[in-house]
């Protein structure tokens, strides 16, 4: 019987833990705040508080013997992954979850110019986000090898599904680059994701990694146009990159500037799954039931 706990219990925590709690598990998670914690309790899921920002409120956390799942994000004022550093610190090594599965992201691999990634690819973060995932991986696999506890990292490319489509930016006409200039990027629904974390309890390799994308590369541009098709709103206008520059936010920028197109062969070989959303047209075709948010 599966034992779970959940350390950063948001969007994809929580559908994790509905289709853990369907099963008949029980599920905790880590909350930082009452109304994370009430949140959580309202669906079903025990809850525990703790920071991971503050180590001290880690020491004691029920962990023995559960598969863990680590879904916060790195703080971003820093160059490595402090949360995950004060989390695996914490732990008792007498009470040692049986397994860690980590949501790392594919930005580790860098821009390879287009060139198809596999999991023998070394990383090449080329941004401060990308670096500290490459730090918290490395942290976690170390711990994993050093406590003999099975590690599973997933690289996750960018999500999309109920709750998280670019709507308001669609709404608001803000401009997206020249089709011609863009690189590829990685897509994976959110439904399919949370499959994928469930599988990885039972089928994922210790001290793994695996690419968790539908396999179907596309482009940004290409992505906001099938949105805004699907959602019946007006195609955004599109800048060549000189004025992409000037105009798109840091954070977009650096998305647009990094192209890569993800394997993810292992991860359905390994793993025996055939994706519910296997590319972007499918993941978009029940489009009003995405105006529901998670
Ligand atoms: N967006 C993408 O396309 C994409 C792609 C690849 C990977 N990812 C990564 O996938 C993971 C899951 O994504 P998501 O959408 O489920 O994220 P999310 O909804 O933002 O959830 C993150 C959770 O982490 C918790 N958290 C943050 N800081 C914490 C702290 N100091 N102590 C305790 N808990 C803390 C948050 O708690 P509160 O509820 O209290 O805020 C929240 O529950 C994230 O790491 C994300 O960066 C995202």
């Amino acid at each position: 019987m599966q034992n779970i706990f959940i350390i950063g219990c948001g969007n994809i925590g929580r559908l994790v833990a509905g289709k853990w709690i369907e099963q008949g598990v029980n599920v905790t998670a880590l909350a930082r705040s009452e109304a994370s914690a009430l949140r959580l309790q309202g669906l079903g899921i025990k809850t525990v508080f703790g920071d991971l920002d503050r180590q001290q409120t880690l020491t004691g956390l029920p962990l023995a013997g559960h598969t863990l799942y680590y879904f916060a994000p790195p703080s971003p004022q820093h160059e490595g992954d402090p949360r995950m550093e004060n989390l695996l610190t914490a732990i008792n090594p007498q009470n040692l979850p049986r397994r860690i599965i980590y949501i790392s992201t594919s930005g580790v691999y860098g821009d390879t110019g287009g060139a198809w990634v596999t999991e023998q690819d070394d990383p090449n973060p080329q941004t401060a986000r990308a670096r500290r995932r490459v730090a918290a991986e490395t942290a976690l696999r170390r711990f994993g090898r050093g406590q003999n506890v099975a590690v599973v990292i997933l690289r996750v490319g960018g999500i999309y599904g109920p709750g998280r489509l670019p709507e308001e930016r669609l709404q608001r006409g803000l401009p997206v680059l020249n089709e011609a200039e863009c690189g590829y990027t990685n897509r994976i629904h959110a439904e399919d994701l949370a499959h994928i974390c469930l599988t990885a309890a039972e089928k994922g390799k210790a001290d793994n990694i695996y690419n968790v994308t539908d396999g179907q590369p596309g482009n940004m541009t290409q992505y906001f146009y099938a949105v805004a098709d699907a959602l019946g709103l007006p195609r955004p206008p599109s800048l060549p990159m000189d004025e992409a520059r000037e105009q798109l936010s840091p954070a977009m920028l650096s998305y647009l500037t990094e192209s890569r197109r993800m394997d993810n062969s292992k991860l359905l070989r390994e793993f025996g799954i055939t994706l519910r959303y296997p590319d972007l047209q499918s993941g978009l075709k029940d489009i009003k039931q995405f105006k529901v948010t998670s």
